[in-house]
């Protein structure tokens, strides 16, 4: 069977991650209802109330076209901007908000618009899995620049030495997974004069996307500063997948902010994406439901006291692990190099957890804890186990 050559380097660069969650030990398992499974972010407890009640409220049709092929719907477009606006204290204009099946599909869209061929995209290291394979999918060339070693903030200084005549975009991803790192004022200004000084030596902009899909699940009530915020030139991509955590029910949406200055010229351009790339809107009973759905959240609470459990758990059974500031992630240090092994070593106590090599920070591993309180604390016993059987 012939393969293209863009469809050979998208599988080339996504092969590890398709390995594992097919071909892995993991794999093997995570059926197995017994397993502790803290790979990916998936829910392993039934939605949050309110979840379904919500699309139930939604499904009896109010007039002939309640199912009806669905754009942007205007009226969803405005719940969400005056939801942005009321959080943010920024008027969003319901014209610049583009709904999407998830921020997947939201960046795809951004990626479609505002790349050409042979652009230069960078982000940081260690990254989201989607972003390599959707650039390389859009042709565009992937420049990595690691995160600091220690604080995992952005390595500002790196990125301006990145950046050459072809970067033409920016991703920033806060709260980071899966650092759970949320960038500070400083860092994000900091970016922004890099990114402002760059685009006026070259003569055009480069766009910085903020991909914000857990920019709800931040602890200690503290803000959120957008990076958008920051820079003009800047685009939001945003899922409700995280935090009402029902990614598979994909509603998410990509917003210019009222500062981009060429929002209004790429309204048309958005449009055609989100037709052309495969009809990357929501269902149109999501969008129905969105004035419900926006005001849920999963329990940011409960999520912050298993975040101290886990931390203050591992780091008591010896293991290395940070604080994060949101997101539903721990990233630990394995306590040996090859995380490849100590992931092996967990999974012969039960433990399922997404390897940094996997994630590319090797030496770490990715626990999520989207399990209930009582597993997380179960879960403890296991992972204490498995420190003591590696040498100190
Ligand atoms: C940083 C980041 N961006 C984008 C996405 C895609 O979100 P969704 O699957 O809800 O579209 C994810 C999902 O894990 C993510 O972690």
């Amino acid at each position: 069977m012939p393969v293209t050559e863009r469809m050979k380097s998208v599988m080339q660069v996504n092969q590890r991650l398709m390995d594992f969650a097919t071909n892995s030990t993991y794999a093997k398992h995570s059926r197995d209802p017994d397993i502790f499974d803290f790979t990916f972010g998936n829910p392993q407890e039934m939605p949050i109330p309110g979840f379904a009640e919500a699309l139930q409220k939604w499904v009896p049709p109010q007039d002939k076209d309640w199912y009806a092929y669905k754009l942007n719907d205007m009226e969803t477009c405005e719940t969400i901007a005056t939801s942005l606006s009321n959080w943010r204290g920024v008027t969003f204009d319901a014209q610049d908000i583009a709904m999407t099946s998830g921020a997947f599909a939201a960046i795809a869209i951004a990626f479609n618009v505002f790349l050409d061929l042979g652009d230069e995209v960078i982000f940081s290291l260690p990254p989201w899995f989607g972003y390599e394979p959707m650039l390389v999918q859009a042709g565009a060339v992937c420049v990595k620049v690691p995160v600091l070693s220690g604080s995992f903030d952005l390595d500002v200084d790196a990125i301006a030495k990145a950046i050459t005549p072809r970067t033409r975009m920016v991703i920033v991803n806060s709260p980071n997974n899966p650092t759970g790192k949320v960038y500070s004022p400083q860092t994000l200004e900091q970016l922004a004069g890099v990114l402002q000084h760059a685009s006026n030596e070259q003569g055009k902009a480069i766009y910085l996307l903020s991909d914000e899909p857990y920019a709800r699940l931040v602890f200690e009530g503290k803000p959120f500063p957008s990076p958008a915020a920051y820079y003009p030139y800047s685009m939001i991509a945003y899922s409700y997948g995280k935090v009402l955590l029902t990614p598979g029910q994909r509603i998410g949406f990509l917003a210019l902010p009222p500062q981009m200055p060429e929002r209004e010229e790429r309204r048309q351009q958005i449009l055609t994406a989100q037709i052309a790339g495969g009809w990357l809107f929501p269902t149109a009973l999501l969008q129905h439901a969105i004035s419900d759905l926006d005001k849920l959240s999963i329990d940011l609470t409960e999520l912050e006291a298993k975040r101290d459990l886990m931390v203050a758990g591992l780091q008591n059974a010896g293991y290395e692990v940070h604080q994060p500031d949101g997101t539903f992630y721990l990233l630990p240090k394995a306590p040996m190099d090859d995380d490849m092994a100590f992931s092996e070593i967990l999974a012969a106590h039960n433990l399922f957890v997404m390897p940094g090599t996997i994630c590319s920070i090797p030496g770490y591993f990715r626990i999520t804890l989207t399990s209930s309180r009582e597993r997380l604390q179960l879960s403890l016993g296991a992972f204490a186990a498995a420190r003591a059987s590696v040498s100190p």
